[in-house]
């Protein structure tokens, strides 16, 4: 029988880097559920469709084909048969996923897709509605956050290590705006599940957070 862990938090908390490890260690597949919400959001680019049109973004999202596979052991998303990976981690693509993510038949098509996903192998998969909607049985569920500054300057470091010129008060403005959309939309909103395990990684490392999860899955399943 597979086995599901699900990691929940805001953007910038850590998710994906604690999530890989921790299906490295297990010898899980690691899910990014927000990559597939990324890849949404370029086909919506791709196609003009604007923002604030729910109807549009409700059509086209029924020509989107996403796919995922595994190449080195990586998760690698394909949007109608095109590796979308080096087009979907840009700002302006996160901004339209945390729009085109509040559309009901957006998330009716990529939960599915991650459902299935989970019934076919053990994942440790991360996002905003796993432990709430996409996988409500999982055998741990956490919710990972930090404070907004810790989180801002995560994402500060890693753009002007990239060569990117970034304003950090703004990065943290993004960030808080982009948290108050996902927690306040109607469907499927940011919100740690009641049987959730809070942890807050504002003053840990990534190995002690990692090590607190698989701790927390043996604790639960051993
Ligand atoms: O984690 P991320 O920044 O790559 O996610 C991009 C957007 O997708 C984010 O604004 C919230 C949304 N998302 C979601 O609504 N549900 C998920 N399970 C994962 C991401």
């Amino acid at each position: 029988m597979s086995k599901c862990i699900a990691i929940d938090g805001p953007a910038g908390a850590g998710k994906s880097t604690i999530a890989k490890i921790v299906a490295g260690k297990l010898g899980f597949i690691y899910v990014d559920t927000g990559a597939m919400y990324r890849a949404m959001a370029l086909y919506m680019i791709k196609n003009n469709i604007p923002k604030e049109d729910s109807e549009k973004i409700s059509s086209t999202c029924q020509s989107a084909d996403i796919t995922i596979k595994y190449e080195d052991g990586a998760q690698v998303v394909y949007l109608n048969g095109e590796n979308v990976n080096g087009l979907i981690r840009t700002e302006e693509v996160g901004n339209m996923a945390s729009v085109s993510s509040t559309n009901g038949d957006v998330r009716k098509k990529l939960v599915e897709l991650q459902q299935k996903l989970a019934s076919e192998t053990s994942v440790v998969m991360d996002g905003r509605d796993i432990g709430t909607v996409v996988l409500p049985n999982a055998e741990l569920k956490v919710f990972l956050t930090a404070s907004s500054r810790v989180r801002a300057e995560r994402r500060f470091k890693e753009l002007t290590a990239k060569g990117q010129e970034c304003n950090l008060e703004k990065i943290e403005a993004d960030i808080i705006e982009r948290d108050n959309r996902d927690m306040t939309r109607e469907i499927s909103p940011l919100k740690q599940a009641e049987d959730a395990i809070l942890v807050d990684s504002s003053d840990m490392t990534i190995e002690e957070v990692s090590d607190r999860i698989i701790e927390l899955y043996k604790s639960k399943t051993c």
